[in-house]
């Protein structure tokens, strides 16, 4: 049983649109999944929605329905979301499925067993309004609750703890020694410089179930529902857990479905997040994870966040991108090219329409569709679609690109990567011009020099769709046909030079991106 590369994303809540945020993530992880299988990995990726809480709880509320009758119903457009992206996830968690409750149950119950969680009462004040206890932070400069909390009352709740601090110095020394835990580099500083400077507190686990019903109850004490944070992150080991992975079900007692053949996934290898959410998955996940006698994920790779016109994207401002109306106009891969184009894994981005736009028109239009179609138009109308014998002008060139976008790929530097592309794109469509495929074509005598460059351009096309599929799987799948192969160019492989065989016939070029001069 060969472990798989796992990756998984954040789970999103539901109790919003999906937005650019959303998306991005998923692409991204969508195109590291592929750029596995396509280096020959077996890869398994997991996306999905968060679905318990008080947010939830009240929306449901709000429109008269049942928190579940309302969460089926977010869970088609959410799912509809995953399809639109063109993901190739091959599961969907929900924190409402069954065997994820079962999983969050057996790590709850094992790390009661182990007298790592306590019940302690807290005293502080809550404002009944929003539902929730207030900090000090919360307080104005001279001590009074602004009157958005509402009513502010003193109260005592008794919850549950899941005991954090004595496992903070191995923490600590982990990260220290395994400097890719945490990416990027800052990330990982950040988190260290907030494990350094104060005693990890211990983790309040639950809500009293009078309080917040939407959640998953305490095995053991049903007067409590988990918190949020333990339910959410739980979910990248219940897949496993529902898949028969001894990684997971032997150390938190769980049985195997003997039936089926079990699959290896755990540990993760890479936990697709937000930067806002790092010290949930880079402290609270690894304590959860060694106090329970699991392994850690491999990684933590954390990308920024997007804003809008350089402003926050913001629903109630009107200052969004919704990535399903993106694609309905400009297509799928016009969306993935531009958010994995415009921003690498790390810092945050910027979405600007006229950026969309101009990438659009001037990469996507101008350059890898004029390449394809300016290509295959000129192969068909000079050589009747047949492919002459090979050349290498543009061999030296193509092993570059190849080189380089596999190394890129393994570090998951996806930007990078579709810059070597663009570098051999750009390479391509100046060698047309400087040879002038079109002047030759007037000249019998030039006729070997034309089945020349004619080839180069050809076999540079069936290049670029291999190199692309993680990152454009449509163009690149259409790209292919265009060229008249069977079957999907998935494989990296297959992407080394002289792959066209001489006498090969092409199919129908057609243009891949179209133009939108309005
Ligand atoms: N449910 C939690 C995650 C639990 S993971 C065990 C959550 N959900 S969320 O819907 O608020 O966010 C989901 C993901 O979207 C997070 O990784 C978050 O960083 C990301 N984004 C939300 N807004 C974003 C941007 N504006 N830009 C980029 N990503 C952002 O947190």
């Amino acid at each position: 049983m060969n472990k798989r590369f796992y990756i998984t994303t954040a789970i999103d809540y539901t109790n919003g649109a999906p937005h650019l945020g959303h998306a991005y993530e998923k692409v991204i992880t969508d195109v590291i999944a592929r750029a596995r299988r396509s280096l020959g990995q077996e890869a398994f990726f997991l996306t999905g929605i968060d679905e318990h809480g008080q947010k939830v709880q009240q929306a449901a509320q709000a429109e008269g329905k049942t928190a579940q009758v309302y969460c089926d119903e977010l869970a088609v457009i959410w799912q509809s979301l995953a399809t639109k992206l063109g993901l190739s996830n091959d599961d969907f968690i929900r924190t409402t499925d069954a065997r994820h409750k079962k999983v969050v149950g057996a790590i709850l119950t094992k790390l009661k067993a182990q007298d790592d969680l306590y019940k302690n009462s807290h005293t502080g004040f809550y404002s009944v309004r929003e539902e929730t206890f207030l900090t000090e932070k919360d307080r104005n400069p001279d001590g009074t609750w602004d009157p958005k909390w509402g009513q502010v009352n003193e109260l005592i709740e008794e919850n549950w703890y899941f005991k954090m601090g004595k496992h903070q110095q191995w923490l600590i020394d982990y990260l220290e020694a395994n400097p890719s835990f945490v990416q990027p580099d800052y990330r990982r500083n950040e988190v260290l410089g907030f494990l350094k400077s104060q005693p990890l507190e211990d983790l309040c686990i639950t809500r009293p179930a009078a309080r917040l019903n939407w959640g998953i109850p305490l095995p053991f004490d049903p007067d409590f529902v988990t918190y949020v944070w333990f339910d959410a992150l739980t979910n990248y080991i219940t897949v496993p857990a529902s898949l028969g992975d001894p990684a997971v079900c032997e150390p938190l007692s769980l049985s195997t479905n003997s039936a089926q053949p079990s699959t290896a996934l755990w540990p993760a290898d890479v936990h697709v997040i937000g930067k806002d959410i790092v010290k949930f998955h880079a402290v609270y996940w690894p304590i959860m994870l060694q106090a329970a006698g699991l392994a850690l994920p491999k990684q933590i790779l954390a990308h920024g966040w997007w804003q809008k016109e350089g402003a926050k994207i913001s629903k109630s401002t009107g200052n969004i991108v919704d990535p399903i109306a993106v694609i309905d106009e400009w297509g799928l891969d016009a969306f993935r090219f531009y958010v994995v184009r415009e921003l690498d894994i790390g810092p945050d981005g910027n979405w600007t329409d006229a950026g969309f736009r101009a990438r659009y028109q001037a990469e996507l239009a101008n350059g890898l569709g004029n390449l394809v179609n300016r290509s295959l138009s000129m192969l068909k109308r000079y050589r009747d679609g047949i492919v002459p014998a090979p050349a290498n002008d543009l061999a030296d060139d193509a092993a570059k690109a190849i080189a380089e976008v596999r190394s890129k790929l393994e570090k998951n530097e996806l930007q990078g990567a579709l810059q070597s592309v663009w570098a051999l794109i750009t390479r391509a469509n100046q060698f047309v011009d400087q040879t002038a495929p079109f002047k030759l074509a007037k000249d019998p005598a030039q006729a070997p020099r034309l089945d020349e460059v004619l080839y180069n351009l050809a076999e540079t096309c069936r290049i670029l769709a291999v190199l692309l599929w993680p990152f454009l799987p449509t163009t690149s799948t259409r790209i292919n046909e265009q060229l008249g192969i069977s079957g999907s160019p998935d494989g990296f492989a297959t992407a080394a030079w002289g792959g066209l065989k001489q006498g090969h016939t092409i199919g129908s070029p057609a243009p891949l991106f179209p133009r939108k001069d309005a």
